[in-house]
C-alpha cells in the first residue's frame, strides 16, 4: 500500500473563488482546507488577508487556535464536533491529524489531499464554485493502512457569521411537506437529523441561516443542502470561542462504513449558497443549478392525467378508455396508469416485486390501453415501486433473503411491505430486468418511481445498509436512464418524501405531495420553491373534494394553485360537469401558452405583511413578462390588505397589468373593486416594486393570477 508523504506544499495559502457578487475565501495551508469566509464579493486584492484573519489567543486557552477547517480535528485542539469521526477495531485512530499534502486549484475549483502519516489515512477535499453560484463541497477519506477503519461520521464544516441569527429549516409529514420552521440561532446548537432512509417528509437536509428578520426579498442568507436521498444530519454548533459552525453530513449508523485496506468513503456533495437579497436569491441559484444539470429536460412538461385518485386499484379498461378520451378532449398530453396494474396487485397488501402485467385485469397485457392512449396522441406513463416487496408476492416467496433487514428479528412492516436490498447486485439485476423489460416492450414515456415506507433496521449483510441502499438506488436509476434515455422519471415517496438535489439530477419531476388540496398546496408548493424550480413540481388539479382533507374548493382555486408547476389532473374527470370540462380545457390551453415563461423564468416569492396572503410569481429573464399569483388563504384580519409589491421588475419599464381569468370572470367579494382589475393598468416597474398595487378583495381560499407585460 502506498502512502503519500507530507511537506511544504505548492499553492498553500489564501485563495479566493469569486462569482457574480459572491466570494469564498479559503485557507489551504491548514491541515485540511478552511473556509474563512463565504459571502458578498471581497474583490481581487488579497494582499495581507493572512494578517487580518489571524486569531488572537486568549488567557485560559490552548496555545493555538485550531482551524475550523472543512474537516476540523479534535486532535489539533478544535473544541467542537470533529469533521472525521472513526477508529480502528482496537479503538486506535479515533482522532486523526492531517497535514496538507497536495493542492490543485484553478479559478473555480480547489482540490486538496491531506495525509495522516501516523494513522495512514488520506483526506481528499473538493471545492467547486459552480456557474450557478452554488458552492459545492465534498470530502473523502481513504484507508491506506492494512487494518480496517470504521468511519462514524465525515462531515463538511463551514463557519456561519455571527449576524446570521435566525434559521429556517423544513419539517413536515405525509400530505404536509416543506413546513418552514423559523428558529433563533443565537444560542446553543441546532440539529436536524433524519434516519428514515430517504430524504424524508419531515427533516429536509437543508438549512437557511440569515440576518435578523430576513424575508424572501430582504436580508443576508447563507444556505446549505445535502445532495443525498438517504439519512442526513445538519447542525449548527456554537463554539466556546464564539464561532458558529454549520456542519452537514450523511448520517451513518454504527458500523455502516468500515473501510478495508485501500477502501474509501466519499461524502455526498454539499451545496452552499449566499444571497444578499433574501431567500429568493438562494432559490435562484439552486434553480439555475438544476436547470444547468446535464439531465435537465428543456422540452415542454406534458400536461398529465394520473388515474390514481380517479380509480385507485379499480382498473377497468372501459373506464380507463373513457378517461383517456376525456383527457385527450381537454388537452392532456400524458396519461399515467398508477398503482394496481401488475401481478396480484388488487390492493396495497400484495404484489410488490412481481413486475409483470396482471393478466386477470389485463389479459392482453397493457396494449389495449397503451394503443388507445397513444392513438389519442398522448404519452403513456406507468407507476412502479421497485425498491419494495410485498410478503405476499412471488418474488418474496422465491427470495426472502433479498429483504433489507436483520433476518434474526421480526421486520417492522409499513404499508404491508418490506424494502428490498438494493445494495445487492442480484436484486438490482432483477429489478433492472423487470423495469427494462416493460420499458422495452411498451412505448412508455414516463415512470412514476414511488417509495412508500421508511426504512427501519435496514441491514445489508448484517450491517446498517442505508448508505449502500441509496447508492444502489442511484445505480439502478442510472442504468435504466442510460438504457432508456427518452423516458422521464418522477421521484415520489408517498408524495414528497424523497426530494433533494441528488435525486432531481436523475429525475425530471417530483410528486410534491399526496395532498391535492389547493389550500394546503399553496404553502407546500411555496416550501418546494425554496430549492427547486416549478417545472420539477408535480402539481395536480384535484376533484372538488380533497381526498386527503375532505375540504372543498372552487375549480378556479384548484386550477390557479396548480397552474405554475408541472401541471396535471388527479380527478375522475368523467364526473366533471360540461362547464367544468370546458373550463379545464381552457385552463390547460392557457397553461400551455404560459408554460415557456413559467418553466424558464425566474421564480420569486413575494413578501407580503399580511399572513392571510400567499403571493409568488415568475418573471422572464429579460424582465419583459411576468405572471403572478395572489392567494388569500384565510380571512384577513383587516377589510383590505396592503399593496402587493412585485420584486424583480425592471424599474425603467412600464408594465401592463391585467387579471388573468382562468375559469370564471373575476368579480371578487366586494361592492366595488379597484378599476385595474377590470380595465387593466399601465404602471412603471419602479412603482410596482416600491409602492405596489392595491389588491382587490377576494374570497378566502381563492387566488387571482396577474399577467404583466412590458409596453
Ligand atoms: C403513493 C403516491 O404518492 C400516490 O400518488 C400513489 O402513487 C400511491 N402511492 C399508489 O400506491
Amino acid at each position: 500500500m502506498t502512502m503519500t508523504t507530507a511537506g511544504e506544499q505548492d499553492g498553500a495559502g489564501i485563495r479566493v473563488l469569486r462569482n457574480a457578487g459572491f466570494s469564498v475565501v479559503i485557507d489551504t495551508s491548514t491541515p485540511s482546507p478552511t473556509v474563512l469566509y463565504w459571502g458578498g464579493d471581497v474583490g481581487d486584492d488579497l494582499s495581507d488577508i493572512e494578517a487580518i484573519v489571524e486569531p488572537p489567543i486568549s488567557h485560559g486557552s490552548l496555545d493555538v487556535v485550531a482551524p475550523a477547517s472543512i474537516t476540523p480535528e479534535h486532535g489539533s485542539g478544535y473544541p467542537g464536533k470533529p469533521g472525521l469521526e472513526g477508529c480502528r477495531s482496537d479503538g486506535s485512530g479515533w482522532a486523526p491529524r492531517f497535514e496538507a499534502h497536495r493542492i490543485d486549484a484553478d479559478a473555480s475549483t480547489i482540490s486538496c489531499i491531506s495525509v495522516d502519516l501516523v494513522e495512514r489515512l488520506e483526506l481528499h477535499t473538493e471545492i467547486r464554485l459552480e456557474p450557478s453560484g452554488l458552492l459545492r463541497l465534498r470530502s473523502a477519506v481513504y484507508n491506506k493502512a492494512d487494518s480496517s477503519y470504521n468511519v462514524t461520521a465525515l462531515r463538511v464544516c463551514v463557519p456561519l457569521p455571527a449576524r446570521a441569527t435566525e434559521a429556517l429549516t423544513f419539517a413536515g409529514r405525509w400530505t404536509n411537506e416543506f413546513v418552514p420552521i423559523r428558529e433563533s440561532l443565537q444560542t446553543g446548537t441546532l440539529s436536524v437529523e433524519n434516519r428514515s432512509g430517504r430524504t424524508s417528509h419531515d427533516r429536509m437536509p437543508t438549512l437557511f441561516a440569515g440576518t435578523r428578520s430576513f424575508t424572501d426579498c430582504s436580508g443576508e442568507l447563507w444556505a446549505a443542502h445535502l445532495e443525498w436521498s438517504g439519512n442526513s444530519s445538519v447542525s449548527v454548533e456554537s463554539l466556546p470561542n464564539g464561532r458558529r459552525i454549520l456542519s452537514i453530513e450523511e448520517l451513518l449508523f454504527p458500523g455502516e462504513i468500515v473501510l478495508d485496506a485501500g477502501a474509501s468513503y466519499e461524502t455526498p456533495w454539499i451545496a452552499l449558497a449566499y444571497s444578499s437579497d433574501g431567500t429568493n436569491g438562494i432559490s435562484q441559484q439552486f434553480h439555475v443549478e438544476l436547470r444547468g444539470d446535464p439531465s435537465h429536460r428543456t422540452t415542454a412538461r406534458p400536461v398529465t392525467l394520473n388515474i390514481w385518485e380517479a380509480v385507485y386499484f379499480d382498473h377497468n379498461l372501459a373506464t380507463l378508455r373513457a378517461l383517456a378520451d376525456r383527457s385527450a378532449e381537454i388537452g392532456v398530453e400524458r396519461f399515467v396508469v398508477d398503482d394496481g396494474w401488475f401481478h396480484g396487485r388488487r390492493n396495497d397488501h400484495r404484489g410488490l416485486g412481481d413486475w409483470w402485467v396482471d393478466t386477470s385485469i389485463w389479459p392482453d397485457g397493457l396494449w389495449p390501453i397503451v394503443h388507445y392512449v397513444t392513438a389519442l396522441n398522448m404519452e403513456f406513463g406507468l407507476w412502479f415501486e421497485p425498491e419494495m416487496v410485498s410478503p405476499d408476492s412471488d418474488l418474496f416467496r422465491a427470495h426472502p433473503e433479498w429483504v433489507l433487514s436483520d433476518q434474526r428479528y421480526p421486520p417492522v412492516m409499513g404499508r404491508h411491505q418490506l424494502v428490498l436490498d438494493l445494495g445487492e447486485p442480484a436484486v438490482r439485476a432483477y429489478l433492472f430486468d423487470k423495469v427494462d423489460g416493460l420499458l422495452s416492450t411498451y412505448p412508455i414515456s414516463y415512470v412514476k418511481w414511488d417509495m412508500n415506507r421508511v426504512i427501519v433496521h435496514g441491514s445489508h449483510h448484517g450491517r446498517a445498509g442505508v448508505h449502500q441502499q441509496t447508492l444502489g438506488l442511484y445505480a439502478l436509476l442510472d442504468e435504466l436512464r442510460a438504457a432508456h434515455p427518452n423516458v422521464e422519471f418522477e421521484t415520489c415517496a408517498s408524495g414528497g418524501g424523497r426530494i433533494d438535489l441528488a435525486i432531481l439530477r436523475k429525475t425530471s419531476r417530483a410528486w410534491t405531495s399526496d395532498c391535492n388540496d389547493a389550500l394546503d398546496r399553496q404553502r407546500i408548493q411555496r416550501g418546494f420553491s425554496y430549492l427547486f424550480p416549478p417545472e420539477y413540481m408535480g402539481a395536480h388539479i384535484g376533484g372538488p373534494v380533497s381526498h386527503t382533507t375532505r375540504r372543498q374548493h372552487s375549480l378556479d382555486f384548484r386550477c390557479g394553485t396548480a397552474f405554475f408547476g408541472h401541471l396535471g389532473i388527479e380527478w375522475n374527470v368523467l364526473n366533471a360537469s360540461a362547464a367544468e370540462t370546458t373550463a379545464l380545457a381552457s385552463v390547460i390551453a392557457q397553461h400551455k401558452h404560459f408554460r415557456p415563461l413559467l418553466h424558464s423564468g425566474r421564480s420569486v416569492r413575494f413578501d407580503h405583511p399580511n399572513p392571510a396572503v400567499v403571493a409568488h410569481g415568475v418573471i422572464s429573464d429579460d424582465q419583459r413578462e411576468a405572471l403572478a399569483s395572489y392567494a388569500v388563504i384565510t380571512t384577513p384580519e383587516s377589510l383590505m390588505v396592503e399593496p402587493l409589491r412585485f420584486p424583480l421588475l425592471d424599474d425603467n419599464v412600464r408594465y401592463r397589468v391585467e387579471v388573468l381569468r382562468l375559469v370564471a370572470p373575476f368579480t371578487g367579494a366586494s361592492r366595488h373593486q379597484p378599476r385595474w382589475t377590470t380595465d387593466g393598468v399601465s404602471v412603471s416597474g419602479r412603482v410596482l416594486r416600491t409602492m405596489g398595487i392595491q389588491p382587490p378583495i377576494i374570497d378566502a381560499e381563492s387566488v387571482l393570477l396577474l399577467h404583466l407585460r412590458a409596453e
